[in-house]
């Protein structure tokens, strides 16, 4: 018989790490039976549907339509809908992916329930628990009965955490697996002629971390900073919506003279083309950190610290805090050529989701 299992996707970041497993799970139909559950914790068109889309993504099989709310509210619907579906009827597998709430809440079901649980990016610490995504992280990881590593520091922290090496293995970063399949799919977008913009000759922004949006100071401030700089270079930010609230409530600080283009969240294809052509990125995101790596983009990271030091200790990516005179110098850097030059880390190489299928196929009687 084969081994059902049921992949958990809920914000936008996991619908990039879902796609490649549910293909490479499909190439052994004697061995696997997946199926896709959307929490809807992103409910968005743009921040969900559009990603679907774009990763040729079939529709989740099933869709709880959480939405927003508080952290426990959130986590207790996602909890409460899973609890009752695996309750009449259970997979043997349950897939989670990243940090965000619907993988914590996933895994306390699967766990309580008995039901085997597999973490893919596991082991990634930012050792700051004020960032709900480092309480998920450790939890997640704490149930989990397999744990996929996407870098070094995931093995590291496991193994310091004290978590039996036989779980846990490093199969690389599976985000970058829908990166490399769809390079050249997002050459063909005509992103840059859309926000006219040249190749080389623009920054993007985003952002939307409760630490960096949440403080109204602390936004304007930002906000203001990014408004000079696109004095200097054209600058587009697709805003999450969460960012987006807050500048509303601010009145958006953006000097007439600015080239600082605000526009509206961009699909997937689209994004990978505005970073890909960047002269550099500036963020608060996870993900966006390894993509920059990945292709190499210097990437400015508006937070003290990160879950993924592999970006910063190789990779071109640097962290300035949300400290706009950090952010400044380090912008400077880069336009004036002196920024320095990152490597690609190991195993992020658009094979993680096979090899992630190599384990499991001898994992899963
Ligand atoms: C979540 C993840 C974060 C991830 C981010 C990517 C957690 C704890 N955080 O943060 O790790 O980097 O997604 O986007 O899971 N909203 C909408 N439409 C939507 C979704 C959200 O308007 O489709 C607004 C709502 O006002 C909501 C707010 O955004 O209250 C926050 O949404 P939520 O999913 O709770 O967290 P994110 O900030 O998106």
């Amino acid at each position: 018989m084969a081994t059902r299992v049921t992949l958990i996707v809920g914000a936008r970041p996991n619908f990039m790490k879902a796609a490649p497993l549910v293909r490479a799970l499909r190439k052994h139909p004697d061995r696997f039976k997946p199926s896709l559950i959307h929490t809807g914790q992103h409910y968005d068109a743009k921040l969900s549907q559009l990603f679907f889309d774009e990763l040729k993504m079939e529709p989740p099989d099933v869709y709880l339509g959480v939405g927003s709310s508080t952290h426990a509210q959130q986590t207790a619907s996602i909890m409460i809908d899973l609890e009752k579906l695996w309750m009449k009827d259970s997979p043997d597998l349950v897939v989670v992916f990243g940090d965000v709430n619907s993988t914590m809440a996933a895994a306390l079901v699967a766990a309580k329930l008995q039901i085997k649980l597999a973490h893919v990016e596991a082991g990634l610490r930012s050792f700051d628990h004020s960032m709900p995504e480092e309480i998920n992280r450790i939890v997640t990881d704490r149930l989990s009965d397999y744990l996929f590593v996407s870098e070094q520091s995931g093995l590291d922290n496991l193994a310091a955490e004290g978590v039996p090496v036989g779980r846990v293995f490093f199969t690389g970063n599976i985000m970058i697996d829908s990166l490399v399949a769809s390079l050249e799919a997002c050459e063909k977008s005509d992103t840059l002629e859309r926000y006219s913009l040249r190749p080389g000759e623009y920054a993007v922004v985003t952002m939307h971390r409760p630490s960096n949006v949440d403080d109204t100071n602390l936004l304007r401030q930002l906000l203001e900073l990014m408004s000079d700089v696109g004095r200097s270079i054209p600058i587009v930010f697709p805003c999450h919506p969460r960012t987006r609230k807050e500048m509303e409530r601010l009145g958006t600080p953006i000097a007439d003279d600015s080239g600082l283009q605000i526009i509206e969240p961009i699909g997937y294809l689209e994004f990978l083309r505005l970073q890909s052509q960047a002269k550099f990125v500036l963020t608060d995101s996870g993900g966006i950190q390894e993509e920059t790596t990945y292709l190499q983009i210097p990437c400015i990271t508006m937070r003290n610290n990160t879950e993924r030091p592999s970006t910063t200790a190789i990779g071109s990516n640097v962290l300035t805090g949300p400290d706009p005179a950090k952010i400044r110098k380090a912008i400077k850097g880069i336009l004036d050529g002196s920024h320095r030059r990152g490597t690609i880390p190991p195993l992020w190489d658009g094979r993680t989701a096979e090899r992630i299928v190599n384990h499991l196929l001898n994992l899963c009687p």
